[in-house]
């Protein structure tokens, strides 16, 4: 089963991944950037609050060293103090701001200004400073140092624990998220080409139905819609089927009819001519040895002999009219081309009031007996059905002969046809069919109030003496 690829950016694994990702990005970055900040608050406020109690506690017991200029023990217990690991520098000035103690590493300038808060100190060093007062007096000051290095690394520590917890949550989720994808993805896929089989024509494919979640369920209904397909083809080519079936008989016996219709025309012009057309030679006959024999005698009997004749004369012209209607012998004697011209001048004797032209171009040689035969039924229908419904003031019958085929066009200028509309005669069903035998083409061209257009395209090569 082959199947479409899809491009990256438009693929629900990699859509649902990239969502994924960037969600976790963006909320593990500000959870590790809120933690930071908390973990950075709370240990600048533990630092000031210990700075604070540690420099008064301190103020408060140097000053008996101060007033009994014990430096010496003062010096003792600030050494101890010093072992506070966070402490980094700690100075006794007098009152005369003279340095009188100085432990732990030096500040940068002479004795740096306070700072007000450990979260705002840019040099890495929280300053504080204290005055030591005895009964009131001011002795000196006290100023204390403390290293934010230990609480920056205590910060950086968290700061690599969250990343590194953060980064193993989203490669977690990127895992998990593939797996899901990729599942999801291939049962879609399955469906995707399943429907693509079907759209080739393929009902007999199913897609499986194992699991109960929205897939499952969505791949149940889908079988059950193949189905559904499957069921409504089978029935649409059993009557397609059955239509063409259908057609192709109406075709046959449509054939046949016309067939036997010509057959019995063939029958009865040989009827008209061999008995009526004797008798009428018969009657003729008799009637001028009447008027011969009776010649200078009865002058009655030779006016009414006249008469006979000129009556039976009538009826030949029109028995001969009928023959030529019935079995065209003009098609066989003069050819199609002429045969045409005669048909047409007897219409237009018959229709006065309606001009027709008549146009013959190129060379008809190859045309067989059932080409012309069919093409003098055709010019025989629509002049009858111009006279019967087009109502029409001009004419045109173009014959042209061109590269092996022949082609008929008669138009019209009466008052058309609608084309989509339903027929009740055979005219020109039988015409399409007489057309169609013959392997050429038939087309109408109609528009009410402007006349209708028939052209006719047909082989002569093709032409079958015998079926005519
Ligand atoms: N030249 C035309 N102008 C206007 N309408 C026409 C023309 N030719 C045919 N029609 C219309 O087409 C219909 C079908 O014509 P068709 O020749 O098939 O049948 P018919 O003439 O009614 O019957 P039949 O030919 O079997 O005696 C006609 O009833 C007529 O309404
Ligand atoms: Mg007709």
């Amino acid at each position: 089963m082959k199947s479409s690829t899809v491009s990256i950016f438009h693929s629900l694994r990699f859509r649902l991944i990239a969502s994924v990702v960037t969600i976790e990005v963006v909320m593990l970055s500000l959870l590790v950037w809120n933690n930071i900040s908390i973990i950075h608050a709370t240990h600048t406020d533990r630092l000031r609050d210990t700075a604070t109690s540690m420099i008064q506690q301190i103020a408060n017991t140097s000053g008996a060293y101060m007033v009994a200029v014990d430096y010496a023990s003062l010096e003792g217990y600030l050494a101890n103090i010093m072992d506070y690991r966070e402490l980094s520098y700690l100075a006794v000035m007098d009152r005369n701001r003279e340095t009188v103690l100085a432990l732990g590493s030096a500040p940068r300038s002479a004795w740096p200004e306070a700072d007000v808060h450990p979260g705002q100190v840019d040099d890495g060093i929280y300053d504080v400073a204290r005055e030591i007062r005895v009964a009131g007096q001011p002795m000196g000051h006290i100023l204390m140092g403390f290293s934010l290095a230990r609480m920056e690394e205590a910060i950086e520590k968290s700061r690599v624990r969250g990343v590194s917890i953060a980064a193993a949550e989203i490669f977690l989720t990127v895992v998990v998220t593939v797996l899901i994808g990729l599942g999801l993805t291939r049962r879609l896929a399955t469906l995707s080409q399943a429907a693509q089989e079907v759209q080739r024509g393929n009902y007999s494919v199913a897609v499986p139905t194992a699991s109960k979640d929205e897939l499952g369920r969505m791949a149940t209904a889908f079988n059950r819609m193949v189905g559904e397909i499957a069921k409504r083809t089978q029935q649409r080519e059993e009557a397609e089927a059955k239509t063409s079936r259908l057609l192709a008989e109406n075709r046959q016996l449509i054939q046949t009819s016309l067939t036997v219709q010509e057959e019995e025309r063939r029958h009865l012009a040989r009827e008209l001519h061999d008995e009526l057309g004797q008798c009428i030679t018969a009657i003729q006959a008799d009637a001028e040895s009447i008027r011969d024999l009776s010649r200078g005698k009865d002058e009655r009997i030779v006016t009414r002999s006249g008469a006979i004749l000129d009556v039976s004369r009538r009826i030949y012209e029109v028995v001969h009219s009928m023959m030529q209607r019935l079995r065209p012998g003009i098609l066989d004697d003069l050819g199609l081309v002429e045969a045409l011209r005669d048909e047409i001048s007897a219409w237009q004797e018959r229709h006065p009031d309606i001009d027709c032209s008549y146009n013959v171009s190129g060379a008809f040689a190859g045309a067989g007996e059932r080409v012309n035969i069919t093409i003098y039924r055709i010019v025989q229908e629509c002049l009858t059905n111009i006279a019967k419904y087009a109502r029409a003031s001009h004419v045109t019958v173009d014959l042209i002969g061109h590269d092996g085929r022949l082609l008929l066009v008669i138009a019209d200028d009466g008052r058309g046809m609608d084309l989509s509309g339903p027929r009740s005669g055979l005219g020109l069903i039988g015409m399409r069919e007489r057309v169609e035998a013959l392997g050429g083409e038939i087309r109408l061209e109609a528009a009410t109030g402007r006349g209708l257009k028939v052209r006719i395209s047909v082989p002569m090569e093709r032409s079958d003496p015998e079926a005519a």
